[in-house]
């Protein structure tokens, strides 16, 4: 899929004022400094469209850009940052759980994780919460180029081990990175496939 527009359309943090097209939309969410920006303007070929930063806590807002006039990538922000609770017990900031709860546009996430760490608690948290509230995700490896390739697939395999203590399956997974645009072909495709090639 070839990305002809792409154009920011509105920030806020109540997802009842987001857009209400009913336009297919896809999600980005993860750790605060995964690269969830980042690769909304890798995926669009946009250097500035979604803001970056190299401090975590950047994105703070519900952000809606409409694709090729016909779809919405929504960038949201962080967990694991700041706000979090301690403990044991993880929350994830009301409005971005209401966001995956109420969305129904939302035709499936994308959970980042940065493909250099293990698997983090907060990260499996959020995809077992994901599981119980019947939201399709599939899960972004990012900053590949931080890796040797042998140990891209090491990585990998030791996530899918700790996945599958938990789940039957291992999830859709996109191996990416932002600044080689790695991945970027593959998910455009599985994109354009769900959206049922409208564009
Ligand atoms: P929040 O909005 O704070 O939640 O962060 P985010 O997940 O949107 O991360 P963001 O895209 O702002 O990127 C965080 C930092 O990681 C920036 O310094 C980026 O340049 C860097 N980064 C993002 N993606 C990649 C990547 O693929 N490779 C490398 N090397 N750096 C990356
Ligand atoms: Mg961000």
């Amino acid at each position: 899929m070839k990305i002809k527009s792409a154009e920011f359309v509105v920030s806020n943090s109540d997802v009842t004022k987001c857009p209400k097209s009913s336009l297919p939309e896809y999600a980005f969410i993860g750790r605060s400094n995964v690269g969830k920006s980042s690769l909304i303007n890798m995926l669009t070929s946009r250097k500035s469209l979604a803001k970056t930063s190299g401090k975590p806590g950047k994105t703070q807002l519900i952000n809606h850009f409409l694709i090729n006039k016909n779809w919405h990538l929504v960038d949201l922000p962080g967990y694991g940052y700041a706000k979090v609770s301690k403990s044991s017990k993880k929350v994830f900031q009301k409005f971005i759980t209401q966001y995956f709860s109420f969305r129904e546009q939302l035709v499936t996430a994308f959970v980042l994780v940065d493909i250099r760490h293990k698997p983090q608690p907060i990260d499996l948290d959020f995809m077992q919460w994901m599981g119980e509230n019947n939201i399709p995700f599939s899960i972004i490896f990012t900053k590949a180029d931080k890796l040797k390739p042998g140990a891209i697939i090491r990585h990998v395999a030791d996530y899918k081990n700790t996945l599958l203590e938990f789940w039957e399956d291992m999830p859709n997974y996109f191996i990416t990175s932002s600044t080689k645009n790695m991945g970027q072909d593959e998910l455009l495709e599985y994109i354009n496939e769900l959206n049922g090639n409208i564009a």
